[in-house]
């Protein structure tokens, strides 16, 4: 890092979701067989507000599992990636994790570029708020989405030191296996050969500590999926009655993932201006709002070996069942 230079810099938006995205979604997903909606539209400011709570549930333990890892094993999983010239973090979130891990270097450690990738831009301020006040780091924001950030960084990078990009709290579960594969391979893409990857990612458990986990007896997780509708109401104009529909979990062992989804409780009709459509719903017709998968150790290692990465180490919490496996392009 050159005396003087800005320790954080902004890049601008990558690829930002417009008000018409959002419509023209709701609009397809809402009309398809089964009826669903995207789940990265449930993080609007109430929804990531909503979600950061839910990491605080005594039910959720994913957050803190891995917290609770990246605290214990910074040193290991730092050595195994040394000499370090970038961090790239995909959904940095509050940055707090990888400030865990960053914590653990040594005062007189060589200077470390990070790069967060987020769509929040207030995540993103208060990730490099926080993360900026470590030694000899310089942070840059991308307020992009996971494939516009990684593109831009790969476009930034070409001919520099040694990366580790990190891909945390089973972000990834979020995907279905075709889609989380694609990410995978262009993470990989992103990288020279040498660069490192950690990925975070929730293991299978047993079915009743999962439905306390996405049906939490508190009901934030009910909040966080039913916030959904306020969101669509506010942006698009809609007249979703929210005393009419109801959150459930649902654990599918034939795919390994849970689901979740709005219940409609009786028979109505929504419209949605915005969206330039109505929407009739019988007493009982669901809308599925997200998928989380949960994987098995060797299921994960496969498919990142198929994505061209090679085993390096992995740490796990054998407790509440959470793998940070670090693996190598
Ligand atoms: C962000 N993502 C990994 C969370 C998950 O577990 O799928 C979102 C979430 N949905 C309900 N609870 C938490």
């Amino acid at each position: 890092m050159s005396p003087g230079s800005a320790r954080v810099s902004v890049r601008p938006p990558a690829e930002q979701v417009s008000a018409q995205q959002f419509a023209e979604d709701v609009a397809f997903y809402l009309t398809q067989t089964p009826r669903q909606l995207p789940s990265r539209y449930l993080y609007d400011d109430l929804g990531s507000a909503l979600f950061e709570a839910i990491t605080r549930l005594p039910w959720y333990r994913l957050t803190r599992a891995e917290t609770g890892l990246l605290k214990t094993h910074a040193r290991a999983i730092l050595a195994a990636c040394a000499p370090l010239t970038d961090a790239v973090e995909l959904g940095a979130g509050s940055g707090a994790k990888l400030a865990q891990l960053l914590q653990a270097r040594d005062s007189g450690s060589d200077a470390l570029r990070v790069h967060l990738v987020d769509v929040s831009r207030s995540a993103l301020t208060a990730a490099a708020r926080l993360l900026v006040g470590l030694p000899a780091t310089q942070v840059i924001t991308h307020e992009a989405t996971y494939e516009a950030g990684l593109a831009e960084f790969r476009r930034n990078q070409a001919g520099a030191g040694r990366t580790l990009l990190l891909f945390l709290g089973s972000n990834m579960g979020n995907f279905d296996p075709p889609q989380a594969n694609e990410l995978l391979r262009q993470i990989r893409n992103a990288l020279q050969p040498g660069d490192l990857f950690l990925l975070g990612a929730d293991l299978l458990k047993p079915e009743r500590e999962l439905m306390l986990a996405y049906a939490d007896p508190l009901g934030v997780t009910a909040a966080f999926n039913r916030n959904l509708l306020v969101r669509i109401n506010r942006e698009l104009g809609g007249d979703f009655d929210l005393a009419s529909f109801q959150h459930r979990a649902l654990w599918n062992a034939a795919e390994s993932r849970m689901e979740s989804y709005l219940v409609s409780t009786r028979t109505q009709r929504v419209r949605i201006p915005e969206a330039g459509f109505e929407l009739s719903l019988h007493d009982g017709e669901t809308i599925w709002t997200e998928s989380s998968y949960k994987y098995s150790r060797e299921g994960l290692f496969g498919s990142l070996q198929d994505a061209g990465f090679a085993r390096r180490q992995a740490w796990v919490d054998e407790d509440a069942q959470f793998a940070l496996i670090l693996v190598q392009r």
